[in-house]
């Protein structure tokens, strides 16, 4: 039943169109004389006390199911070689059901000194936590909080007021970096504060823009569309929180390419997750998917030197302009 839904969420997924977002509001002056040349561009970016070879990870999806366990493959073969941050999918199901750790651990398999991260549900207790990451031998523990997807799934939760003291129980008492993600509808300024409160330092605010979870579901149930524009872009989301101290705020939801991860680096990301980029990625060859990413990170630095920027730490101090 779990794997099923793994599998058509998956399949639901790739059927969502690329729409445009918040990001097509968001554009830059352009300077005909750059200050750099492209080789003098770096992309390595320094964050959750480790450093990076780019700015951005493959975000979390999946695992549970023969299917899952071959984009884990591929995906893990991919952060290997690029030395890009891998969150797996939710591992529930694997804690549940033992026969399904494989397709979790594979991406350890194919990744051994990689940073890896394990996903969990803010329903987990800290002994799950802790399962879950041994499961991988993970780097760092995301936890997400999924209330609209879960009002609308038919087998979805009901209960969320102990997710708070739920959160910082395993924030006490794990010893790997928490991050906490949404799944598509943006983390508010008020949120990542009552978070921040806990001794949460780590967030992705997974805006509104790409994957829409409420869609997802409201197809699989055969539902009428309900609230399928709810939530905070991952641009608004970003705005709201450029203030935030003290914590590292990560970028997800709609970053459809290399100009939308510098948008979200200029607005204030420490680093920038995509996840329906990588499910593409995945249904291609080995070899084509990494021909695809190659262009993708040349994209990225042909940008940078266009902004006159040659490190991503100051992206950060490059004006942008917001159309009406
Ligand atoms: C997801 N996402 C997700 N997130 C999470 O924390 N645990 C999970 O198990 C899953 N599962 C999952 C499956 C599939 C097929 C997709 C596409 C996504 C949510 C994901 O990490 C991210 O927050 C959103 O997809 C928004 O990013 P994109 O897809 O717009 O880049």
């Amino acid at each position: 039943m779990q794997s099923k839904r793994k599998d058509e969420h998956i399949a639901e997924a790739l059927n969502q169109e690329v729409k445009m977002n918040d990001f097509d509001n968001i554009s830059f002056m352009h300077h005909a004389l750059p200050k750099y040349d492209l080789k003098d561009i770096s992309l390595k970016t320094m964050y959750l006390n480790s450093e990076f070879n780019y700015p951005f990870y493959i975000n979390a999806m999946t695992g549970g199911s023969k299917k899952a366990k071959e984009i884990n493959r591929k995906l893990s073969k991919l952060a290997n070689e690029f030395g890009l941050m891998m969150v797996l999918g939710s591992q529930s199901i694997a804690i549940k059901d033992g026969s399904y750790a494989d397709t979790f651990s594979v991406a350890r398999q194919e990744n051994p000194n990689g940073y890896i991260v394990a996903n969990l549900s803010a329903n987990a207790t800290v002994s799950e936590a802790k399962k879950a990451i041994q499961m991988i031998d993970a780097n760092a523990l995301s936890i997400h909080i999924n209330s609209v997807q879960e009002l609308i799934m038919v087998e979805g939760d009901i209960e969320f007021k102990h997710w708070k003291e739920n959160i910082r129980e395993i924030v006490q008492n794990i010893d790997v970096p928490v991050i906490v993600k949404e799944v598509g509808f943006g983390l508010s300024s008020v949120t990542i504060n009552e978070l921040k409160d806990i001794g949460v330092k780590y967030f992705d605010v997974s805006g509104k823009g790409g994957t829409n979870f409420a869609s997802i579901e409201n197809q699989r149930g055969g539902n009428l569309p309900f609230l399928e524009d709810w939530g905070i872009s991952t641009v608004n989301a970003l705005i709201d929180n450029k203030n935030v101290t003290d914590a590292e705020v990560f970028a997800s939801g709609g970053i459809r390419h290399a100009l939308d991860v510098v948008k979200a680096l200029v607005l204030g990301a420490k680093a920038v997750g995509l996840s329906k980029f990588f499910l593409e990625l995945s249904e291609y060859s080995y070899d084509l998917a990494k021909v695809e990413l190659e262009l993708f990170i040349q994209n990225i630095k042909k940008i940078m030197v266009l902004l006159s920027v040659d490190t991503t730490q100051k992206l950060r101090e490059v004006p942008y302009i917001i159309k009406k």
